[in-house]
């Protein structure tokens, strides 16, 4: 990444890390789902009302979890879009299934609900809506099709942890949810993810499959006198070192978030007339979406234009970095059937979205100098 005067991100730190990280160590339990984990289940299962969750070694995990409890075999087919994170195609194609790639809507950039009814056969067991930016994809709609139609519901709440969609928390639409605490998320510990399990009927093999295919989880509740292996899994916990980093964070839920929808807010007010008269895309935001200020795009009219701007925040030291490559395009994509012309509206926004520093140590100055920066820049033609 080079050495940026303003780098694309710093991971959040509150101060209290270190400290929770020593409790954890005195008390002796390294291992997963002690104190800190159970604390951090907690304060998701309470803020979002979801039945249960399951902090995880990342979110790429949780959706191999979701995977295998969906039981997908060789053949089911699951719908992704393709203007996403690799992982979430790869977890299910991981586990047998072909990942059916979906374009996205042009102005929040999430799923296309309008083309998921077409996109459904007979295979079809899941859709993965994924609430890109934290802006909550049309769950009315996308939830009413996936029951009439027998299709379970993975969220992607990657970058969505704390917004809502019509007054409802993300995460909690579908029958699973998945959420990431990599470094560049509002809310870390280097590498962590949860599974929110929504669906009472997935709860007990979804505590199995994360300890290894062994009933260890009720062994330590006192469920049952001796833990064995009774169904497949894998190692999917995080240490309670990694918890306890988390809970830090968790603790200063309401600063982190204040933080960042201010500086959320000062980029798009900053930026509104400039974008406005370059005919610059800024992130849209629908009034039934709340979202909790994960990231700041910009959509650039072209290719060029995006590198020439990549170029002139290079020379005044700040990274502003973009994403996804269309999955569909990859060369594992192309396997499943992905060609060029198939997710028209993911190659476009692909090729233009451009983002910019935002995280929760970025001080004023840094900010100003950012917009600044873009503010200078003009050679858009
Ligand atoms: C939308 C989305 N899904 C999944 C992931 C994977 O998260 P993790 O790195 O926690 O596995 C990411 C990571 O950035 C992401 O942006």
């Amino acid at each position: 990444m080079g050495d940026y005067r303003i780098p694309f991100n710093r991971a959040t730190l509150t101060g209290s890390e270190l400290r929770y990280i020593t409790e954890a160590v005195e008390r002796g339990h390294l291992a997963g789902d002690g104190d800190f984990t159970r604390r951090c289940n907690a304060v998701l299962e309470q803020e979002l009302g979801v039945l249960k969750a399951l902090l995880t070694t990342s979110c790429t995990h949780a959706l191999e979890m979701s995977a295998l409890l969906l039981n997908l075999r060789p053949g089911d087919e699951v719908i992704v879009p393709s203007f996403a994170f690799v992982t979430t195609a790869n977890a299910f194609a991981l586990h047998g299934a072909r990942p059916v790639f979906a374009d996205v809507r042009s102005d929040t950039l999430n799923l296309d609900e309008t083309q998921l009814g077409e996109l459904i056969t007979p295979r079809t067991r899941a859709v993965v809506p994924l609430h890109y930016a934290g802006v909550g994809c049309e769950m009315d709609a996308i939830c009413a099709l996936a029951e009439e139609r027998g299709i379970a519901v993975v969220e992607d709440n990657a970058h969505g942890l704390f917004g809502s969609y019509r007054g409802k928390k993300l995460g909690t639409f579908g029958a699973l949810a998945t959420q990431s605490f990599h470094e560049t998320k509002n809310f870390t510990c280097g590498e962590g993810g949860a599974l929110l399990i929504n669906d009472p009927e997935l709860l007990a093999r979804a505590e199995i499959l994360r300890e290894k295919g062994t009933d260890r989880s009720r062994f330590f509740r006192g469920q049952v006198d001796k833990y064995t292996w009774i169904d497949v899994g894998s190692s999917y916990l995080p240490s309670e070192v990694l918890a306890a980093f988390l809970f830090a964070q968790f603790e200063h839920r309401d600063e982190i978030q204040a933080t960042r929808a201010r500086l959320w807010r000062r980029y798009v007010d900053a930026l509104g007339d400039w974008a406005a008269a370059h005919g610059v895309g800024l992130p849209h935001v629908p009034a039934h979406c709340e979202q909790p200020a994960h990231m700041v795009y910009l959509m650039l009219p072209g290719l060029d234009a995006r590198q020439r701007l990549i170029a002139h925040l290079r020379e005044r030291g700040i990274l502003a970095v973009f994403h996804y490559l269309p999955l569909h395009l990859s060369s594992m994509g192309r396997t499943f059937g992905g060609r060029p012309g198939l997710c028209p509206v993911t190659e476009d926004v692909s090729d233009r979205l451009l983002r910019l520093p935002l995280f929760h140590g970025l001080g004023q100055d840094e900010q100003d100098d950012v917009i600044g920066a873009l503010l200078e820049f003009d050679a858009f033609e």
